[in-house]
């Protein structure tokens, strides 16, 4: 190994926490660098789950008897923590839904609808996932809005100097960014973005999906309309995430999905809505993947966002490093202290698959593909990219045999 870590976290007492790390694939052990697509869990909140559905398990702010009730002041619980995590004012605003895809659709939608037309530009960019774009151009579309994109530099960082050029022709409505690229790492200054829409009238729409396993979220200092992001990537089970949203702006939407719990009263003629957040909240509520939410939230605080930045820097730093090294490998994206810990990559006439499948023989997980990024793909003029993410529980041995089995897939391929 070429490279001491000077973490300000203890990785291996990190790691007894996650009992992942006890699988053996092809006799080696698990190298688990695949955290941006979903991250592993811990104990804790394996174990908060478990307790949740052993003991308080009931539907909540439905039952008057004492289990339901246990049942719902566990979900108000993670709401709670989810308001403190984001620093929002009030835990009305935040909304629960199964992750950041639904909770950007809801604001797409249940926003975008009753104030898109023709007159107007809906503004994204080159960087972003599938779940921050598609909705987005399906709205526009949906409602004669323009549809337009901020370019990326040569090293995958957003032209904020061409937004004034992109919105000459129309009002701007919306501008929706990511905090933290998925597929290139990239770190962007959204409060800036978001005092620009601001000055325009426009609503800024941040997608932290990205960020929040990351980054200390503030929704006040980005300066946000709307923040998405969900559990799965952030220690935190699948089934849950967080739309948060200004309460005068969710108070003047129409609701997303209906049905159960959304409503205040029914009638024969008409329907009308419950207050902040049910009217967002319709059918049962994720109760343990909620749960799980706070304990992941109070386990990431627990270890601390500075001490994570640190290490995951630390290790992006070291493998950029050493691929580097490489003839034939190409990197994507800003240099280390402008990006979170996520790698792209490319060998020189090796297809991404066949790197992803020779680093499986030896127990080292990467992701291939396009990483639901295929405008970005288009930019870059590649079909597909190998990338390696890291977190809390990543240690520079991993990296050394993530290197280790790129120079194999090399040998084998090119
Ligand atoms: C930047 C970004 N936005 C949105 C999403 C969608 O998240 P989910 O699949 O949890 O809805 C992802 C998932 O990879 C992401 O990385």
């Amino acid at each position: 190994m070429a490279v001491t870590t000077q973490t300000r976290l203890d990785a291996q007492k990190i790691r007894a926490d996650f009992p992942y790390l006890e699988e053996i694939f092809n006799g080696k052990p698990f190298a688990y660098l695949d955290s941006a697509a979903s991250s592993q869990k811990p104990r804790q909140v394996l174990e908060a789950m478990d307790e949740f559905y052993s003991h308080s398990y009931a539907n909540a702010h439905r039952g008057v008897y004492q289990l339901a009730e246990r049942a719902t002041a566990a979900l108000e619980l993670a709401r709670e923590k989810s308001r403190a995590f984001i620093n929002a004012p009030d835990a009305r605003e935040v909304v629960f839904v199964r992750n950041t895809t639904e909770g950007i659709n809801l604001v797409a939608y249940a926003w975008g609808l009753n104030n898109l037309g023709p007159e107007d530009l809906v503004v994204v960019t080159e960087l972003e996932h599938h779940s921050n774009f598609v909705p987005w151009q399906y709205i526009a579309k949906r409602t004669g809005a323009t549809f337009k994109m901020v370019p990326l530099t040569e090293s995958g960082e957003l032209q904020l100097d061409a937004l004034d050029e992109l919105t000459r022709d129309g009002n701007v409505k919306v501008v929706a960014t990511n905090l933290v690229s998925n597929s290139l790492g990239t770190i962007t200054d959204v409060s800036k973005i978001a005092q620009w829409a601001h000055a325009r009238g426009a609503i800024y729409v941040c997608d932290a999906a990205q960020a929040a396993p990351h980054i200390p979220l503030d929704v006040h200092a980005l300066g946000c309309d709307f923040l998405a992001f969900s559990a799965h990537k952030m220690c935190g089970p699948s089934g849950a995430g967080v739309l948060w949203g200004r309460a005068e702006l969710l108070e003047r939407m129409e609701p997303f999905l209906l049905g159960g719990h959304m409503i205040r009263r029914v009638r024969f003629e008409e329907t009308t809505w419950g207050e902040l957040p049910h009217k967002f909240e319709a059918g049962t509520a994720p109760l343990a993947e909620a749960v799980g939410l706070g304990a992941a939230i109070d386990y990431l605080a627990e270890v601390g966002f500075d001490a994570i930045g640190a290490h995951e820097h630390e290790l992006t730093a070291y493998a950029l490093e050493r691929l580097s090294e490489i003839d034939g490998v190409t990197l994507y994206g800003p240099p280390a202290e402008r990006r979170a810990g996520i790698v792209s990559f490319n060998i020189e006439g090796v297809h991404p698959h066949d790197v992803a499948q020779v680093l499986d023989m030896d127990g080292v997980a990467i992701r291939a593909g396009h990483h639901c990024c295929q405008p970005l793909m288009q930019k870059l003029g590649v079909a597909a990219t190998n990338r390696a993410s890291f977190y809390l529980y990543s240690i520079p041995e991993e990296v050394d045999r993530l290197v280790e089995g790129v120079k194999r897939a090399k040998q084998l391929f090119a």
